[in-house]
């Protein structure tokens, strides 16, 4: 009835943003991540027939009402797929300090999703894991794999289709991610909310979608390939793409803070001068950067030397989600 497990992010090079069915998770896009080897999440999940309610322990304390309710309602998942019928206490910790800006939902969901199964008696393959992890989060059913994974939206009703699947290990290119944070002030709106709103508002909302299938193919080619500079553009394109339809929402919104616009222009500088580097921007005001690992101690320098970078993480694909 016990059981722990371990689970790195992932970076989306294209964006999953959207739902069309917000109780099972279910994505208008398909989407493509590379999973971080330095950012990860370790959690125990232990039933205890003794409890009265789900404990959560999040980095050494007792998690806030509302991150306890998420995991509550997804350990109810799991008590009904496995029949089992008594709270548990789940214990987790991340890697990287909170309050960073990091997010851990991909990471925490993905963790949560294989502990939390296995101490139920259930013996769940990559694919029923993903789709267990993608209920806490979209963006965990991602992180149940290492290297680069692409999450395939399906098509069904039931979300029977839509699961992430392995594209590349992470030996197969160990590209360097370097995330900049900027920031360490709450987001005033979290992804959920901002994809909600702008799927609901922004009248950009369809284009975003008709450019998916061409950026996802041209992003797992270049993966393959090894391209940095085809695989950079996409994945810069796309993030903006995104976050175009943020700003033509109604009321819009922008995550971006000064800082984000600075490491956006140190890494056109560093393009200018013969260095091969781009950028992603989830839905936060961290900016990830890409680039080859032989240039990334002197990029993260740069980074450094800008005012409003308070932190560089050096990351490499990483791997899939594991039992401890
Ligand atoms: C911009 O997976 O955090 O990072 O499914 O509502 O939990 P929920 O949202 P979440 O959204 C991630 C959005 C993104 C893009 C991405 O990771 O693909």
């Amino acid at each position: 009835l016990q059981a722990s497990a371990k689970a790195h992010s992932n970076m989306a090079l294209i964006k999953y943003w959207g739902k069309r069915d917000e109780t099972l998770m279910l994505p208008h896009n398909s989407s493509f991540s590379v999973t971080l080897d330095a950012l990860y999440t370790t959690t125990t999940v232990a039933f205890d027939a003794a409890l009265d309610h789900d404990i959560l322990i999040l980095n050494g304390r007792e998690a806030e009402e509302k991150a306890k309710l998420k995991v509550s309602r997804f350990l109810d998942i799991v008590r009904e797929m496995a029949g089992v019928n008594i709270h548990a206490k789940v214990t987790s910790q991340n890697s990287f300090p909170t309050g960073a800006g990091l997010a851990s939902s991909a990471s925490g969901f993905a963790a949560l999703a294989c502990a939390a199964s296995k101490a139920a008696g259930l013996d769940l393959d990559g694919k029923a894991l993903s789709m267990l992890a993608r209920r806490g989060s979209g963006s965990a059913c991602r992180s149940i794999y290492g290297g680069f994974v692409e999450w395939q939206k399906g098509v069904k009703l039931d979300g029977s289709d839509s699961y992430a699947i392995p594209v590349a290990s992470p030996e197969h290119w160990p590209l360097s991610l370097l995330i900049a944070t900027v920031s360490d002030k709450q987001k005033k709106i979290s992804s959920r909310e901002g994809m909600a709103k702008t799927v609901a508002t922004s009248p950009f909302y369809n284009s975003w979608l008709n450019t998916i299938e061409e950026d996802l193919a041209q992003a797992k080619a270049a993966v393959q390939n090894r391209d940095l500079d085809t695989l950079g553009k996409v994945a810069e394109r796309n993030a903006l793409r995104m976050h175009a339809t943020m700003l033509s929402a109604d009321p819009p919104f922008l995550y971006w803070q000064k800082g984000t616009i600075a490491v956006i222009r140190e890494v056109e500088s560093l393009r200018e001068s013969g260095i091969p580097a781009y950028f992603t921007i989830d839905a936060g005001a961290n900016v990830a950067v890409l680039c080859e690992p032989s240039h990334a101690a002197q990029i993260k320098e740069k980074l450094l030397r800008l005012r409003e970078v308070q932190n560089v993480i050096v990351s490499g694909p990483g791997p899939g989600v594991t039992l401890l």
